[in-house]
C-alpha cells in the first residue's frame, strides 16, 4: 500500500496491535484500584494513546501536552518550550506520560522535569519505540514497545515533515525522501 518513499515496514500493524494489548494488560495490573491520568504528549503519540487508553481497563483520564524544540539544533542544546500545557493539574494523580519515540532523550527529561514539579503522586513515561543508540542525555522508558536501530521512521503518528503520520504500520523511509 505504500510508494517508493517507504523502504520497508519495519513494525506492522499487527504486531503493534499485539503489543499494544499487552502494555495496555500490563499498565491496568500495575495500577489495580488505582485511577490513571493518560498524558499524550502531541502530536506523535497521538495514535498510539488512542490504542493503548482503549488496551487499559480501570479508571482512565486523559490529557494533552505539546512541547517543541527551539530551533533546529535544540536536540543537542536541550532546549525545550511548551507549546499547549495540560488541561488539568496532576498533583496527587498517577499519570503515565504517552510518547511515541524516545531519541535524543531531551524532549522527555524536559517535560519529566516539569511535570514532577508539580508533585504527582507517581509519574511514569510510556513510549512505543526507543532508540537507545541516539541518547544525548541518560533516559528510560518505564514502559517500552519496541526498541529499535537508528533509523527513520515514520507512520503510527510519527512524521517526516508533517507528512505519513496517518501510516498505520510504522515504516523505514527511504533515504532518497531526506536526503533529497
Ligand atoms: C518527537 C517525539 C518526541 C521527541 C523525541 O517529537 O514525539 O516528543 O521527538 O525526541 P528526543 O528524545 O530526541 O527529544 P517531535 O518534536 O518530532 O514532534 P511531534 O510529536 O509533533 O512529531
Amino acid at each position: 500500500m505504500y510508494g517508493k518513499e517507504i523502504k520497508k515496514i519495519l513494525v506492522s500493524k499487527e504486531a503493534i496491535a499485539k503489543r499494544v494489548a499487552e502494555m495496555g494488560e500490563q499498565i491496568s495490573n500495575d495500577y489495580a484500584n488505582q485511577k490513571i491520568t493518560l498524558v499524550c504528549t502531541l502530536r506523535g503519540a497521538c495514535v498510539f494513546f488512542a490504542d493503548l487508553m482503549r488496551a487499559i481497563h480501570g479508571d482512565v483520564e486523559i490529557d494533552f501536552i505539546a512541547v517543541s524544540s527551539y530551533g533546529a539544533d535544540t536536540k543537542t542544546s536541550g532546549e525545550v518550550k511548551m507549546v499547549k500545557d495540560l488541561s488539568e493539574p496532576i498533583k496527587g494523580k498517577n499519570v503515565i506520560v504517552v510518547e511515541d519515540i524516545i531519541d535524543t532523550g531531551v524532549t522527555l527529561s524536559y517535560l519529566k522535569k516539569l511535570l514532577l514539579a508539580r508533585e504527582p503522586k507517581s509519574l511514569k513515561i510510556c513510549t512505543l519505540l526507543d532508540k537507545p543508540s541516539r541518547r544525548k542525555v541518560t533516559f528510560e522508558g518505564d514502559y517500552v514497545g519496541f526498541e529499535i536501530e537508528n533509523e527513520y521512521v515514520v507512520g503510527y503518528g510519527l512524521d517526516f515533515d508533517q507528512q505519513m503520520r496517518h501510516y498505520p504500520d510504522v515504516c523505514v523511509l527511504s533515504p532518497e525522501v531526506y536526503e533529497g
